[in-house]
């Protein structure tokens, strides 16, 4: 029996798998992948396992159609839904995911009463409310992933256009995870020096246009939504919980008047550790970025009204 701590992936589809095979490789607790399709998660945990022997590592991924397999867990990442098909906007899924995500937020909370809640499905923001609606759980501990992988596509196309290293890309997206999502060019650097002095603000333009339409143009390519950015940026949220390593980093979080928002999931810069949200991080914006997100809560806000959770 392991002493390890406990991570449970609900959704055995390209994300999930790709959230528990970054987890595994990181080597700190065991995770459990689960899904409704008899003998997905079973055989992708048990890959992900072999895949350990080849690279050096122990995990210890179980697959599995039964909840009761996710009984203690520490934190619990939700990625079951249907993805986004060519054509199809993320809010276009709200109806369907909506009974998904509540389904499953029932069956997680029932077995892993003390867990926090990392939503991936979507439409994002709006899955955010399904899970704390049903849940009723601190909004401390029920909140999203987007803002890391909205950010992430924005910080790989300032490499690419300064030919810096990623690495040294210090840029922040705010806002729903939606074509109105918000890029902080003003709080955007490359080894410290802002953005706007590297690179023009056409081509600035371009890349805020390329990052808010970041998530369609991989369904053009594809024909369905991405996994790898999506899976890791989930991974990387459960490692500064798990590990306590207060990173502050772009997640979907209830605001209660922060940004002048109240009552909506939203992305801002959080500080997370083992509590969950430990707090929300204010920046300081222009007044056409703070008008963006505006008018970014207001297209969350009507898709969270269609919701009936
Ligand atoms: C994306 C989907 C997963 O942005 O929302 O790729």
């Amino acid at each position: 029996m392991s002493q390890r701590r406990k991570v449970t992936v609900v959704g055995a589809g390209n994300v999930g798998a790709t959230c528990a095979q970054v987890l595994a490789t990181r080597d700190y607790a065991d995770v459990v992948l689960i899904d409704i399709k008899e003998g997905l998660p079973q055989g992708k945990a048990l890959d992900i396992d072999q895949m350990g022997a080849v690279l050096g590592f122990e995990p210890n991924v179980t697959g599995s159609n039964d909840y009761a397999e996710t009984a203690g867990s520490s934190v619990v990442v939700i990625t079951a839904g249907l993805p986004r098909s060519p054509g199809m906007s993320r809010d276009d899924l709200v109806a369907t995911n909506e009974k998904i995500v509540k389904d499953v937020t029932e069956k997680v909370t029932a077995q892993s009463p003390d867990a926090i809640l990392i939503v991936v499905s979507n439409p994002l923001d709006a899955m955010c409310h399904v899970a704390k609606n049903v849940s009723k759980w601190p909004k401390e501990r029920v909140f999203g992933m987007a803002g890391i992988l909205d950010t992430a596509r924005f910080s790989t196309f300032i490499a690419w256009a300064t030919g810096s290293s990623v690495k040294d890309v210090q840029a922040t997206v705010l806002g729903g995870h939606g074509d109105q999502m918000v890029p902080i060019v003003s709080a955007t650097t490359v080894g410290g020096v802002p953005l706007r002095k590297l690179v023009s603000e056409d081509e600035i333009q371009k890349m805020v246009e390329r990052t808010a339409k970041g998530g369609g143009e991989l369904v053009n390519l594809m024909g369905t939504s991405a996994w790898y950015a999506p899976g890791a940026a989930a991974a990387q949220m459960v490692d500064s919980i798990m590990l306590d390593e207060k990173r502050v980093l772009p997640c979907t979080a209830y605001l209660e008047g922060e940004y002048g928002i109240d009552g909506l999931y939203m992305g801002v810069p959080v500080k997370l550790g083992p509590a969950g949200i430990e707090a929300i991080i204010e920046l300081d914006l222009t007044d056409d970025e703070q008008q963006a997100l505006q008018a970014s809560s207001a297209a969350v806000r009507e898709v969270v009204s269609v919701l009936k959770t």
